[in-house]
């Protein structure tokens, strides 16, 4: 089943401390965000890419797309001050029915396999996310004081990609929009509505590139990655 991505590249990369834009950073020889571009650009389901970036850095993301050979963008949209604000642009700039998914373009190492069952359940439920379940024992401790221990068995660590009926997420973000409402991911807005949003297990690569630490482990990631596809 096809489907439409829109990812979020307008961010500023604090966390990571280059003084730019972390997605620029290379992963071997390519800058983070085309990594995570050649996914889509690859997955034969996926029928076109909207892209929000800064105004002052769409002139270089635009040349390096021409040098990496990405086809797919369909549109680049101006991003907000807040992730949500960038997707909301993205949103904005799409009309189609069908399925639509959100990624962060600072996730690189996402599985088309995952891709593909999120479709698929976002096809039946409406929404559909990816996550990982906490490998450590989890605990609620307000104020630094331990309450009780979580059962690990219902507790998620959520990515993206997050896939929706595009009527879901266009509704959610326009009632987050009116309510003012700032959430932390895109499900958040779908919740909030009382509709369901059905949880596919992910893969415990698919790290946000956020901080120094993160490029250590995508570098090892990647020559496994490039290993893979020579087999
Ligand atoms: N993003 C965006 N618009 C924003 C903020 C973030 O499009 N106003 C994008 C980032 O470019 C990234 C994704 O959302 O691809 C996830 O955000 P995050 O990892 O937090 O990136 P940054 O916000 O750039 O990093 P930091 O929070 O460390 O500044
Ligand atoms: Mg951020």
């Amino acid at each position: 089943m096809n489907y439409t991505v829109m990812i979020p590249a307008a961010g500023s990369g604090k966390r990571m401390g280059a003084g730019y834009n972390k997605l620029f950073l290379k992963l071997g020889a390519q800058p983070i965000f085309i990594h995570t571009l050649k996914v889509f650009e690859d997955d034969p389901a996926c029928e076109g890419i909207i892209l929000a970036v800064k105004q002052e850095e769409r002139p270089e993301i635009e040349a390096i797309l021409t040098r990496f050979g990405i086809s797919k963008v369909r549109a680049i949209v101006e991003g907000g001050t807040e992730r949500q604000y960038s997707v909301a642009a993205c949103i904005r700039a799409h009309t189609e029915a069908g399925i639509v998914l959100v990624h962060d373009a600072a996730r690189p190492f996402i599985r088309r396999a995952v891709i593909a069952e999120l479709v698929s359940q976002a096809n039946i439920h409406g929404a559909a996310i990816a996550g990982v379940k906490a490998k450590d024992t989890m605990k609620l401790a307000p104020n630094g004081l331990v309450e009780k221990t979580i059962d690990r068995e219902q507790l998620w660590i959520v990515q993206t990609p997050q896939a929706f009926q595009y009527d879901v997420l266009k509704k959610a973000a326009e009632e987050a929009e009116k309510d003012h409402f700032l959430g932390t991911d895109e499900a958040m807005l779908v919740e909030r509505m009382g509709l369901p949003v059905r949880m596919v297990e992910g893969t415990y690569e698919n790290v946000k590139m956020t901080t120094q630490e993160d490029l250590v482990f995508g570098e090892i990631l990647l020559s496994r990655v490039q290993e893979e596809e020579k087999e």
